[in-house]
């Protein structure tokens, strides 16, 4: 059995929310993990990006994207003139699935708990969905990214961009030129914003 924690919705700060979730119980993914991988980056910020789940140096780090598609995705950044601390980066679960396999579902709605809070304090004008597996997870949908990339989706109010996996980019680098597309839709969205 679990203990279900009690979590007043959005009424602490993300800090106390990290603490929460920090010790978090309520899947097995407890058992492997290393970390609670929470997030990174400025809680003020305008876009969110969202990954799948922590590898194996996010797991031992306790630090989303700090491996080698992390480096990619500090790359990506810069390239749209931005860093870590300017944006924020979280993962739809936020411990390790064994050797890296795809989230279950089970594991999705246990983790939603924190991601849905998370958000709420957040309050991030953009988020964008890095991959597949961010991508139907956030958006609830089966469709194949090809379809998801280039069109605005919503997530509870927040327009959400889609785009590729920066882990996807180091096997297909061909790719790199439409995620540049990508990111220069983004930030042309963000500027709208910003007015
Ligand atoms: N891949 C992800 O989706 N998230 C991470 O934090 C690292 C790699």
């Amino acid at each position: 059995s679990v203990d279900i924690p009690v979590v007043e919705a959005a009424s602490g700060s993300l800090e106390d929310l990290a603490r929460q979730a920090s010790t978090c119980r309520l899947c097995s993914l407890a058992d492997t993990r290393t970390n609670v991988v929470f997030g990174v980056g400025n809680p003020q910020a305008d876009i969110v990006f969202i990954g799948e789940a922590p590898g194996r140096d996010e797991d031992i780090k306790g630090e989303p994207f700090v491996g080698r598609a992390g480096q990619l995705l500090d790359r990506m950044l810069t390239a749209i003139g931005m860093d870590r601390e300017q944006v924020y980066i979280m993962n739809t679960i936020k411990c390790r699935p064994p050797n890296n396999r795809d989230p279950r579902v089970d594991e999705v709605q246990a983790c939603n708990l924190w991601f849905e809070q998370q958000l709420e304090l957040l309050q991030p004008k953009l988020i964008c969905l890095l991959g597949r597996v961010a991508a139907q997870t956030v958006l609830e949908t089966d469709s194949p990214l090809g379809s998801l990339r280039g069109r605005w989706h919503d997530y509870q109010g927040i327009p959400a961009w889609v785009t590729y996996h920066p882990a996807y980019l180091l096997r297909s680098p061909q790719q790199k030129q439409k995620s540049w597309q990508d990111l220069q839709a983004l930030l042309s969205r963000h500027r709208e914003i910003r007015g």
